[in-house]
């Protein structure tokens, strides 16, 4: 037998980037592995345990034979039925459970739902900074991401001026997450609905990543644009359970959209994964047929951790962040910090590499989510190791200026 050299593998290996928020993550495992005493803000996720209710309702799922066995592709029937209502009750707007599709978390409704939207070369207006999957959910569903740069004064929010600018005859989906990873922002009713005006007006899709729309702390959530589109005929919806019921690692998200989107969405997901885990899918519905108390329980030391956040970093030289009202996320300009005042940084990766291994604070680099010259610091970790990861901060750039 003759043995070759390997053989190609896909070209998507040089397009494709891993998930920037992992790799820090990866990082600050290993040096606490090695006994250091890392405070991560890196953590896109509730530092709360699941609802006991939750991991009740698993148990008892998982008791049962009848959850043994493979379930209908689009989710549970009675899981759908309770995301029907709780959409009704706190999103304000009317779907039908054959309107959704059950997912392995947001992340895969958002491939799934590109994939379904897309042909190939089709454009996605991306506002950046953005979450770090958009960009390549897009390239994986063969579509080419175009991205519409936003700056801290104006809040990183985009304006109809930007989409005029940047649309073409190919632009074929504006990608929408208010409450924003990584930005923190919240659009305003006002605000939010003069870009769906747009979206609808240039017939294009709006595909809206609602995942964070109960965490937000000042003012009214930003109103879905279903509430608008009854019909969906021009938007998609992806929401889950991750962050709002702190239960990220049991992998349940959803799409709504349209009868023709679904049964797309549907073929694909059968090819692909068939259902989600039943007894994560029977806990999610525990989740949500309980109510947002827990979730209220957790914006209150959300809330907390961001106002002691916020001033802290603002109080820091050279170190700004503007006032973040959603989500559990503030995004910091360093750009004083990357230009070689201190040595061997040049970057927000290199400051936040810096940071980490010599003050064992971890934070994501603003480059994961294309905006180089900023770091996001997550405030979902207890307070003493904010208040202490926020102090060591504060020391690194004492020692820096003298
Ligand atoms: C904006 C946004 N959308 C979607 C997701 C996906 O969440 P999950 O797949 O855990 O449900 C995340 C997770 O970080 C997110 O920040």
């Amino acid at each position: 037998m003759t043995l070759n050299v390997m053989t190609e593998i896909s070209k998507l290996d040089q397009i494709i980037k891993p998930s920037g928020t992992m790799l820090i993550s990866n990082k600050a495992r290993e040096l606490r592995e090695k006994g250091k005493p890392v405070i991560g803000f890196g953590a896109g996720e509730p530092d709360f345990a699941s609802p006991e209710y939750v991991v009740k309702a698993a148990i008892n799922a998982a008791k049962d034979p009848k959850n043994h066995k493979y379930s209908p592709v689009a989710g549970l029937e009675s899981l759908r039925k309770a995301i029907s209502n709780s959409v009704m009750s706190h999103s304000k707007y009317a779907v039908e459970p054959s309107n959704i599709v059950v997912t392995n978390g947001g992340k895969q409704a958002i491939l799934t739902a590109l994939m379904s939207l897309l042909d190939r070369g089709d454009e996605v207006i991306i506002p950046s900074p953005y979450w770090t999957t958009y960009p390549e959910a897009t390239l994986l569903a063969g579509g080419k991401p175009r991205f519409i740069e936003t700056s801290k004064e104006n809040d990183f929010k985009i304006s109809i001026n930007d989409l005029e600018k940047i649309k073409t005859d190919k632009s074929k989906v504006l990608i929408w997450c208010s409450p924003s990873n990584p930005t923190g922002v919240v659009y305003a009713k006002n605000e939010a609905e003069e870009i769906y005006d747009w979206v609808f007006k240039n017939n294009m899709w709006i595909l809206s990543d609602e995942l964070y729309e109960h965490l937000i702390y000042e003012g009214e959530t930003t109103p879905s644009p279903a509430i608008i589109d009854k019909d969906l005929n021009n938007t998609v919806i992806v929401n889950g359970v991750s962050k709002a019921y702190a239960m990220t690692g049991w992998r349940v998200g959803w799409l709504i959209a349209n009868n023709k989107v679904i049964n797309l969405a549907k073929k694909i997901q059968s090819q692909a994964t068939s259902n989600v885990s039943n007894i994560s899918q029977l806990a999610a519905e525990a989740a949500l047929t309980n109510g947002l108390e827990i979730t209220q329980k957790m914006k209150i030391a959300f809330d907390r951790r961001r106002r002691f956040a916020l001033e802290k970093i603002n109080a820091i030289n050279y170190l700004s962040c503007i006032k973040a009202t959603g989500a559990f996320y503030l995004f910091v300009d360093v750009s004083h910090y990357c230009t070689g005042l201190i040595p061997a940084v040049n970057s927000s990766d290199d400051f936040c590499n810096w940071l980490l291994e010599k003050y064992f604070i971890a934070f994501v680099p603003g480059e994961v989510f294309g905006a180089p010259g900023y770091m996001r610091l997550s405030y979902a970790l207890n307070d003493e190791d904010l208040s202490e990861g926020l102090n060591r901060l504060e020391k690194a750039i004492k020692d820096i200026s003298g």
